[in-house]
């Protein structure tokens, strides 16, 4: 059914979250030509359209989508060129973030590893600008090709056209739900440069680490502290870190001195995993919806919880952590 625009399908094996919600129009798309036959279908019915990838930072909050669900599942990684010192690789939408990744590892372009096992699609990673560890996709991205999908139109976006900002970008904030992405071009070192400032980094890893070593202490780290989303419904972080001022990062911190903070260029963030383990809810359950034991940034589906189950969690989430701490945490999941 390629290409082809399905009826009523159910799109909880396409959410992470695992939550069942049906879309009125589904079609997959694994073929450029593909699109022609959306671009028809778009100007003819004019649905609300949803792209999705791997499905991993997003919540359904109905169990009904009226509207047409777009699956990429564009594949292909290749060399587009190379010199001395670095290479530019190309990988299309749908490739798989983390086959991307060991694609890289494995020739030795370093980057890249410290992104390691994020669940979803390369398509999918410069709409949220992923980040793991010290690295942000817009570390090591170069331009990417996306369609409109109302009119057609191909265009090349460069680093600066995806005003990339933390988990953010062009894409997610400016103009959801518009381009379908095609493909996505990276800029990667072929001579040694490993990214190992985030805390405890190297106290695991061994002196002067190779590229393949760093992969693996990330995926034991995701591991230990993440769910499997094969096993626990979940959309990974929920939650944002909140920038704070320098004024109230002080103020918090003479109340509660080990508070966990990052300096991000000129700005200072708050781990939220800490403010709500704090604020009493790390492990918590209610019905079949709960936040992660490991890491209360994560909300989790235990098996039949509703969109609203999980977002009824995240409001009394938010307003203890405005009770307790005055910071008001902003959702990094997309909600439909
Ligand atoms: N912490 C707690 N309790 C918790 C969770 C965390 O006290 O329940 C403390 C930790 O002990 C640590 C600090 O908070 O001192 C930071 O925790 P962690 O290293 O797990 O990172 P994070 O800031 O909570 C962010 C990203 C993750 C990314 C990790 C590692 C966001 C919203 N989340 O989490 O990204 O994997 O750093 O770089 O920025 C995602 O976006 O889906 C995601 C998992």
């Amino acid at each position: 059914m390629l290409g082809k625009i399905q009826t009523n399908v159910s799109l909880k094996p396409y959410n992470t979250f695992g939550i069942e919600c049906r879309s009125k129009y589904f079609v997959a798309i694994e073929r450029e030509r593909d699109v022609e036959a959306i671009f028809r279908f778009i100007s003819r019915e004019k649905p609300r359209h949803l792209v999705i990838g791997g499905g991993s930072n997003l919540l359904f909050k109905n169990d009904f989508f009226d509207g047409l669900t777009i699956h990429n599942r564009l594949k292909g990684i290749k060399l587009i060129s190379e010199n001395e010192h670095s290479v530019i690789i190309e990988a299309k939408g749908g490739e798989i973030w983390d086959d991307f990744v060991q694609f890289c590892v494995s020739r030795n372009y370093y980057g890249v590893e410290n992104l390691s096992l994020i669940p979803g699609t390369t398509g999918a990673a410069p709409v949220q600008n992923i980040g793991a560890y010290g690295v942000e996709l817009q570390d090591i991205f170069h331009s990417l090709t996306a369609l409109h999908l109302e009119t057609g139109e191909r265009k090349i976006f460069s680093k600066e056209d995806c005003l990339f900002g933390y988990r953010d970008s062009y894409f997610k904030s400016r103009e959801p739900d518009t381009y379908l992405i095609e493909s996505v071009r990276f800029r990667l070192s072929k001579t040694k440069k490993l990214s190992l400032d985030y805390a405890h980094l190297k106290e695991q890893l061994p002196e002067n680490p190779e590229l393949q070593e760093v992969r693996a202490l990330i995926i034991n780290i995701r591991r230990s502290k993440l769910p499997d989303t094969e096993v626990t419904g979940n959309a990974g972080s929920f939650f944002k870190n909140p920038f704070v001022s320098r004024e109230k990062l002080d103020e918090l911190r003479n109340l509660y001195p080990r508070i966990p903070f990052y300096v991000q260029g000129d700005k200072l963030k708050i781990a939220a995993g800490w403010l709500i383990e704090q604020a009493g809810w790390k492990g918590k359950r209610i019905g079949d919806a709960g936040v992660h034991g490991k890491q209360a940034l994560v909300l989790v589906n235990y098996g039949n919880s509703s969109g609203q189950d999980i977002l009824s969690l995240a409001s009394l989430i938010e307003n203890s952590v405005f009770q307790k701490f005055g910071l008001r945490l902003e959702r990094e999941v997309r909600v439909y």
